[in-house]
């Protein structure tokens, strides 16, 4: 194994991949499905032709800059694993900051109760999921508008153990969805700018879809749909977590001041210091 790990480092190293040893590692341990630790332990093991086979294939793949997490159909996100496919956004560590900050409100509710939480564009359905888990009686309606992303979801969903707590729709934002009343929102709205997509390195351009990442010509088409229409769709007090790209800040709080419903707007930082979610709170003077 030990020669084969080596030529695999240097075949990605010489394709300008960044870190090919930490990548060439994830690829064996994704592979032969054994720890990263057994890679060490077990160096002199005999690759079967078949496992060798599949590590080429892994290998080249990665040459492409195919995604590590498309190769291996596997992404970890608030320590679980979840299943990936190339129809869905990979989670981003970025977004454990949204479910940070929703586990951090005052979640409880009268025993009798469940919490509602609306996801939309749930993608792999890692925040619907996490919710799910985390939050005691907590009933979650997941949206996105493709039905080959929201079939990953599910499968996660079932995966994780929360099935029964995540009901999915396909809607385009809030198009199909009756007007329950939530007591949260989240989302991770696509919130590029269509002419940056150009500029993406070629391991997501080419590779994760358009439809996750292009927040039209501003970057902001999303926000500006969202914000107003959740007055409809959030009860009184109810709040609304949106993810945000790092300048989008000042853009996204406005957005919410205009519509004169909300309160408590709150900008929260990434572990890099970036401007990464905004949080509001529906009045509960508010109309609706
Ligand atoms: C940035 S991804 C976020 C995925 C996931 N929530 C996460 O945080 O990893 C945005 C998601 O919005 C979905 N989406 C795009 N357009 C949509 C629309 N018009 N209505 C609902 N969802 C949409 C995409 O398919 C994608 O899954």
């Amino acid at each position: 194994m030990k020669e084969f790990l080596e030529w695999s480092i240097g075949r990605l190293n010489q394709a300008g991949v960044d870190s090919p040893r930490m990548e060439a590692e994830v690829l064996f341990s994704g592979a032969l499905r054994v720890g990263r630790e057994e890679i060490f332990l077990r160096p002199e093991r005999v690759l079967t032709e078949p496992e060798k086979n599949l590590l080429r294939s892994f290998v080249e793949r990665r040459v492409l800059r195919e995604p590590v997490a498309y190769i291996l159909r596997s992404k970890e996100f608030w320590s679980l694993n979840f299943t990936i496919t190339p129809d869905v956004l990979i989670p981003r560590p970025e977004t454990e900051v949204l479910v940070e900050t929703l586990l951090s409100q005052n979640l409880k509710k009268p025993s009798e109760l469940s919490f509602r939480l609306l996801d939309i564009g749930t993608g792999s359905g890692v925040i619907a999921v996490v919710a799910a888990q985390e939050i005691h009686n907590c009933q979650v309606t997941a949206t996105d508008y493709f039905p080959s992303v929201l079939a990953v979801a599910k499968l996660n969903s079932e995966r994780h153990g929360v099935s029964d707590r995540v009901h999915f729709v396909k809607s385009n934002v809030f198009s199909h969805l009756s007007k329950a009343l939530y007591d949260c929102i989240v989302s991770n709205p696509p919130y590029l700018k269509t002419s940056n997509l150009n500029d993406l390195v070629p391991d997501v351009i080419d590779f994760e879809p358009w439809s996750a990442l292009d927040g039209g010509s501003d970057g902001l088409g999303f926000y500006k749909q969202i914000i107003p229409k959740a007055l409809n769709y959030l009860k009184k007090g109810g709040f609304i977590i949106l993810e945000i790209g790092e300048t989008q800040a000042n853009a996204v709080t406005s957005l919410f001041h205009s519509t004169g419903h909300y309160e408590k707007i709150n900008i929260v930082q990434d572990y890099s210091g970036y401007d990464r979610v905004v949080f509001a709170r529906k009045k509960t003077n508010a109309y609706g």
